[in-house]
């Protein structure tokens, strides 16, 4: 027999996704559903995706074929927001925002001078993004270069495509996180240019908030993102009512709080503003215009009283709004995307509006994946798509088979792992079509107890698939 090229990828399973926005046209032209499909992936990329019926001629004899029974295949997720850095002090307790950075996420950010620190948080948060099927995500790293490197060359081992950035501070933070807006440019810059592009890495220009950059950075940062228009911006807006307040007071002269980074050439193609809770009207018109998009974080928003999003209102049709989901760690309880999905439906729900599942899943991949500008090689399934994808078990749990043996559409069974399903429910996650999580795999917990536990997939077979 030939040894099968290590190339070639073939998962065999449902296939659930999006081909376009269904907050924009007919929901039911852009899911696509496949009970029995088929997902073709070479050197990386999926060259072919659709029926297993019609597709069963060009898998090659000597394919290996990972069959995934009753499973649904999804694009990897996309999370939209989330701070590397707030890893180790998730769930903490008893403040909203302000304070809550003061006495939580600044001093665990502090942590990160010490480079080990970050190269081992590093490998543990990519970890745990893998384990929920996130294979792209738009991160904050901390105010220290080396906690960018350590994050990029982790994501490189795993070969996920992150983009992330420097956080740029220069006022109203801890001495030892705090740069200026000379040396945010000089430091943004040299990280802009070791990483961005450099193999699946993308550099975000990074300014925290416009609570903690004086208009001097701030102006800096937008000449970073003149001299790079295809690089990232990340920060936050109008999360919370006394940031808001906090903001009006720093920056006069600011028609509001969108206004302070629009002044500064931060509001266009390639932004992802997080949150955006109380964006007033004509700030949302202005973000359709300019091609801004939104990160919508509901656990964080939920965990931090920040208040409640109104997608509905964001993905207006008349003036629609590119939105992601990101689950912000650390204000943000749960590295699962179907948790956050799951907490963006009850947010919906108190603003009177019921997301469906069809819209969240959306959110959760092409949707994110179109926030970031990276939508023409992740986010969906089509040929010469990059094969970042996520393995779904509807039956992960007692309590998920025993009601997703009862749901009547793929919809409806999306719905019940958006409502109870986390990480448990994530049966494999491929990145660039390599199995990078494998849920089943026997745990090494000692050489000894690994070998005695079955092999993790029996029904993953060299040659023909047996099931055919
Ligand atoms: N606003 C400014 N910094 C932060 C942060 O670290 N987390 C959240 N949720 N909001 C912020
Ligand atoms: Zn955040």
């Amino acid at each position: 027999m030939t040894t099968p090229s290590p190339s070639l990828t073939v998962l065999r399973g449902g296939l659930v996704y999006l081909r376009d926005d269904p907050f924009l046209i007919d929901p039911a032209a852009a899911l696509v559903h496949e009970s029995d499909g088929v997902v073709i992936c070479r050197d990386g990329v999926i060259e072919a995706v659709g029926a297993y019926d019609a597709l069963r001629g060009r898998i090659p004899a000597d394919a290996e074929v990972a069959r995934y029974a009753d499973s649904l295949i999804v694009p990897g997720f996309v999370d939209a927001h989330v701070h590397y850095v707030q890893t180790g002090m998730i769930g903490s307790a008893g403040h909203q925002l302000l304070d809550w950075l003061n006495d939580y996420a600044f001093p665990a950010e502090l942590a990160f001078a010490d480079r080990a620190h970050a190269e081992a948080t590093a490998d543990l948060f990519c970890d745990e993004m893998l384990r929920n099927g996130v294979t792209s995500a738009l991160v904050f790293c901390s105010v220290h270069a080396h906690s960018v490197d350590a994050l990029f060359e982790a994501a490189a081992r795993r070969g996920m495509r992150l983009a992330a950035g420097k956080t740029m501070m220069d006022r109203l933070a801890p001495a030892g996180l705090l740069d200026t807006a000379q040396s945010s440019y000089d430091q943004s810059k040299a990280l802009m240019d070791r990483w961005h592009g450099r193999g699946r890495a993308l550099y975000a220009v990074t300014p925290r908030f416009a609570g903690t950059s004086t208009p001097e950075q701030l102006a800096l940062a937008g000449a970073l993102k003149a001299e790079r228009p295809d690089a990232l911006v990340h920060t936050h807006v109008s999360e919370n009512l006394a940031e808001i307040a906090m903001v009006r007071d720093l920056f006069p002269e600011a028609a509001g709080y969108l206004d302070v980074y629009d002044r500064h050439g931060l509001v266009g193609p390639g932004a992802v503003l997080a949150h955006g809770v109380h964006l007033t009207e004509s700030e949302l018109c202005r973000c359709c215009e300019a091609g801004a998009a939104i990160a919508h974080c509901p656990t964080s928003n939920l965990f931090l009283g920040s208040g409640l999003f109104r997608v509905d209102r964001a993905k207006d049709p008349h003036r629609p709004v590119e939105v992601g989901l990101g689950t912000d760690i650390g204000a943000g309880p749960s590295f699962s995307m179907l948790a956050v999905a799951g907490e963006a439906y009850k947010v919906g729900q108190l603003g009177g509006y019921a997301l469906d599942a069809a819209k969240a899943l959306y959110l959760a991949t092409l949707g994110g994946a179109r926030a970031m500008g990276i939508s023409d090689r992740v986010g969906t399934l089509a040929p010469g798509m990059e094969a970042d994808l996520a393995v779904l078990d509807p039956a992960a749990t007692p309590l998920l088979k025993f009601r997703n043996d009862r749901s009547r559409s793929v919809e409806e069974t999306l719905f019940v792992l958006m409502a109870l399903g986390d990480d448990r429910a994530v049966r494999a996650t491929y990145v660039a079509g390599r199995l990078a999580h494998d849920r089943d795999a026997p745990r090494r917990l000692s050489p000894a107890l690994g070998a005695a536990r079955a092999p993790s997939d029996p029904t993953v077979a060299r040659g023909r698939d047996p099931n055919a």
